[in-house]
């Protein structure tokens, strides 16, 4: 009998062998990222992430995640038209939206809105693999109105319309603040949108991967992806880290004294750690060089002590390293983007990730279906 048939799988002490959160299980093949924690490096379709970081857009690393190669120049011109010509904030979109309450949490909007497009998009049951590709796309070119929107209405802004004649990551500034960013800050968000793209099989990835395996539609597993993100030991950590910031600051003392507090107190210090990654995270370095870029920009380099004091006291207190969200969120902070708006930033960057496993996953599908051992009371019987 093979390990899964067997209803009561065993070890040889006879304990059932259970690895919680599924830890060191390696779950099924992937050519779409390799993240290596001996090299701390991280390959999308075979590329460094750092190399596609610097010198793509995010539109070319999104269809490279899809298609596996990097497009052509025709291939790049026709995706962008396409992607131009979707991204207006849907008038069913914006009314679901608005029935929200606008203090819920941004996560909640962008699982609503995806919910929304799904319900109401013609190719909605259609599962096959051009459908699913085209809804991928579309969903990534309509994802920064309902960020950017959100954003807005909770400052009680109104709507700014998309502007065609602006690449992904301009047009996403732009609707978020109705000003044209200059092309230091459009560079830096690029690279972050490239760095948040992909990373295997993480917590929401793998609830997207699960959600497909069921056969249901592309929008219920990207529903359930932002789901999972939305929790602050995966996507939540970056909002996590403006709070600690925060607090640290309004607390007036220095970092190491907050974090000695803190661990005493046994929190998990947000920003830090990784579950792969042992020796630090692989995008770090180049989300790092985006933020000192950016804390020259906006003339506020007085951030970084701040944000080196805590990296200092944490390799010094438990030697663990920072992981992407510790440099993002500031970066996004100096931006203009408040706080709540970070992880819904994440979302529009994953969509690409998420998607392109959605698809593998369908390709060469198998039911999701892992086995638990019971430990609850044993058999009993009603009187
Ligand atoms: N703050 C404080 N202690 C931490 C820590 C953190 N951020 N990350 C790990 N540790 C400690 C654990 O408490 C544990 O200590 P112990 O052995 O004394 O109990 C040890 O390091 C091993 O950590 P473990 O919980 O086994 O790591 P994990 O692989 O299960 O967890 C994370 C990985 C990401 C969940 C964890 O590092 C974390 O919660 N980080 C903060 C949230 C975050 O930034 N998430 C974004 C990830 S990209």
């Amino acid at each position: 009998m093979s390990s899964q048939d067997n209803p009561n799988p065993q070890n040889d002490s006879g304990a059932a062998e259970i690895r919680k959160g599924l830890a060191g299980v390696v779950v099924d093949y992937t050519a779409i990222s390799k993240v290596n924690p001996e090299t701390n490096s991280l390959l999308y379709q075979g590329y460094p992430v750092q190399e596609l970081a610097a010198q793509k857009t995010f539109e070319e690393v999104a269809l490279l995640l899809w298609n596996g190669e990097l497009p052509e120049a025709s291939e790049l011109t026709a995706f962008e038209a396409m992607e131009r010509a979707n991204r207006a904030l849907d008038e069913k979109v914006k009314a679901a939206i608005d029935l929200l309450p606008d203090d819920c949490h941004p996560m909640d909007v962008c699982r609503t809105a995806t919910s929304v497009i799904g319900a109401g998009h013609s190719l909605a049951e259609d599962t096959s693999a051009e459908a699913q590709l085209r809804k991928a796309q579309e969903l990534f070119a309509a994802m920064p109105a309902v960020v950017a929107y959100d954003q807005r209405r909770r400052h009680g802004l109104p709507l700014v319309p998309p502007r065609e004649d602006l690449g992904y990551s301009a047009n996403l500034l732009w609707m978020t603040f109705g000003e044209e960013a200059a092309p230091e800050v459009v560079a830096a968000f690029n690279t972050s949108m490239i760095l948040y793209a992909e990373h295997s099989f993480n917590a929401s990835t793998f609830t997207a991967r699960v959600i497909t395996s069921t056969l249901a539609d592309l929008h219920s597993a990207v529903t359930g992806a932002i789901g999972a993100l939305k929790g602050p030991l995966h996507g939540g950590a970056n909002e996590a880290v403006m709070h600690t910031f925060e607090e640290i600051s309004a607390a007036g003392v220095d970092p190491s004294e907050w974090l000695a507090d803190a661990l005493a107190q046994k929190k998990k210090i947000m920003g830090f750690g990784h579950r792969v990654y042992k020796n630090g995270d692989s995008r770090v370095p180049t989300m790092r060089a985006a933020l000192d870029d950016m804390a020259e920009h906006y003339g506020k380099t007085e951030l970084l002590e701040l944000y080196t004091g805590l990296e200092e006291a944490m390799a010094e207190a438990k030697d663990i390293k920072p992981n992407l969200d510790y440099p993002a969120g500031l970066v996004y902070h100096l931006m203009g983007f408040d706080t709540p708006t970070f992880t819904p930033l994440f979302v529009a960057a994953r969509i690409t990730g998420w998607t392109a496993h959605i698809m593998e996953q369908a390709g060469a599908n198998s039911l999701i279906r892992p086995l638990s051992a019971y430990n609850g009371s044993d058999e009993r019987h009603l009187s």
